[in-house]
């Protein structure tokens, strides 16, 4: 029978359980029965608090060591009793860094195929991100936050000198989770499960993304381009419209750039969700006019007459003098989205960018003309809510001020559908 046992690999912070969850999702959606057996929740059971000691991951620790090697039993019975009984795809939760403990699954599991899947994930900032998080959690409460994060550290250390890439494995992919991206597989042919997998993992899935330009500056009253400059007093309105309008919407993390006028956007609406992360990436600063910053697009008409002409050429591809292109841009924007989406998961999320930015951005899911994508229009009143997963196509403009602006947000009601 097509049954499929998935097993995940990888060090601690590298996205498993969330590509996992996102397997089993996906899998239901298509009316798959998927479940995930995961070693954490059983060690926490079984052990509690005593498995925040980093010395239950020492591999040397033999208490520690066969404490998790019947947690990884019991996980596999359960996955093999549930399989027996109707279940299709069984998701084995686990860092499996280890050959033997790999080969233990593949000889333990054998009434179907196991393919493992391997998540790196070399970012630094992603992983500080997953590492701060781990130390606020419940377990860790008796820890002062940076002894949760020493302690959450070690765990890490011990696996590390425990783990061996997948090679000799039977059926296998190794993804960079941060970019959603297959780097090298020996796929399962045989199952039908495998493609539908494989396309789960290698796509963008933003379960609800809102992307609001900052409010009106003093730059933008003169037509002046870049630097560093404040709300005004009608910016300053927007961006409490925008809270305004957010206020019954589920938002856990808000991105902004390290502009001013981005964090002055957002500050209202962090007001109001309290409990919302922020955090500001630099991946989302406007571009940079290079010689151009802070000049008035009608002196840069007059005085450089070149750069006009180079941008009405190519305006894609035109690189300010000592400054960047739209297509330079690309680069980092996309880097802060995958940051921004790994770091929320898939919780809701709020982007306050700027005008190029939010234009690549939308670019991004749009797969837009790169010759138009510079001029996507981008207003300072009206945010984007996308939502992408494999049962919901939502790509909408919402006005939240002005005229415009729908007193309740009926934009949900009647969306405006792009799939
Ligand atoms: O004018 C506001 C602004 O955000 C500038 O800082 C930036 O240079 C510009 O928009 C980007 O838009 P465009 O590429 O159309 O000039």
């Amino acid at each position: 029978m097509d049954k499929l046992y998935v097993a995940m690999v990888g060090l601690p912070g590298r996205g498993k359980s969330t590509l996992a969850r996102r397997i089993r999702d996906g899998l239901l959606a298509e009316g798959i029965e998927t479940k995930i057996f995961n070693n954490g929740d059983v060690r926490r059971q079984l052990v509690g608090n005593e498995s925040t000691d980093p010395d239950f991951y020492d591999p040397n620790n033999s208490f520690g060591r066969q404490a998790r090697e019947l947690i990884c039993r019991r996980n596999l019975e359960e996955a093999r009793e549930w399989m027996a009984g109707g279940g299709e795809v069984a998701i084995l939760d686990a860092t499996n860094v280890s050959r033997e403990r790999r080969q233990y699954i593949e000889s333990t599991l054998t009434d179907y195929p196991v393919v493992f899947i391997e998540c790196v994930n070399e970012d630094q900032l992603l992983l500080n991100a997953f590492i701060r998080r781990k130390a606020e959690l419940p377990e860790y409460a008796a820890f002062t936050k940076e002894q949760a994060i020493a302690s959450f550290m070690k765990r890490i250390e011990h696996y590390e000198t425990i783990y061996e890439h997948l090679s000799d494995e039977k059926y296998w992919m190794l993804v960079d989770t941060s970019a959603n991206r297959i780097l090298a597989e020996q796929p399962c042919e045989s199952s039908p499960y495998y493609p539908a997998i494989r396309e789960i993992v290698v796509s963008t899935w933003v379960n609800s993304l809102y992307l609001a330009r900052h409010g009106q500056t003093e730059f933008n009253v003169q037509g002046r381009i870049g630097g560093d400059p404040p709300l005004t007093a009608k910016g300053r309105a927007q961006a409490k419209a925008l809270a305004e309008h957010m206020r019954d919407k589920q938002i856990d993390w808000v991105f902004t750039s390290t502009r001013m006028r981005s964090h002055e956007t957002a500050a209202p609406l962090l007001e109001d969700h309290p409990t919302a992360r922020v955090m500001a990436l630099r991946e989302f600063d406007e571009i940079w006019a290079g010689d151009c910053e802070n000049m008035l697009y009608s002196e840069i008409r007059e005085k450089m007459p070149e750069v006009r002409a180079g941008r009405n050429a190519d305006k894609y591809g035109y690189m300010y003098p000592n400054g960047e292109s739209y297509a330079i841009l690309q680069n980092r924007v996309r880097r802060g989205l995958r940051r921004a989406l790994f770091i929320a998961r898939d919780a809701p999320l709020l982007i306050v960018g700027h005008q190029a930015i939010n234009r690549v951005l939308l670019s991004l899911f749009l797969r837009q003309r790169t010759e138009d994508v510079p001029y996507i229009h981008v207003p300072q009143n009206q945010y984007y809510h996308i939502s992408l997963t494999p049962t919901r196509k939502i790509f909408e403009r919402v006005p939240y001020s002005g005229p415009k602006a729908a007193k309740n947000d009926t934009s949900l009601k009647d969306p405006q559908i792009y799939s």
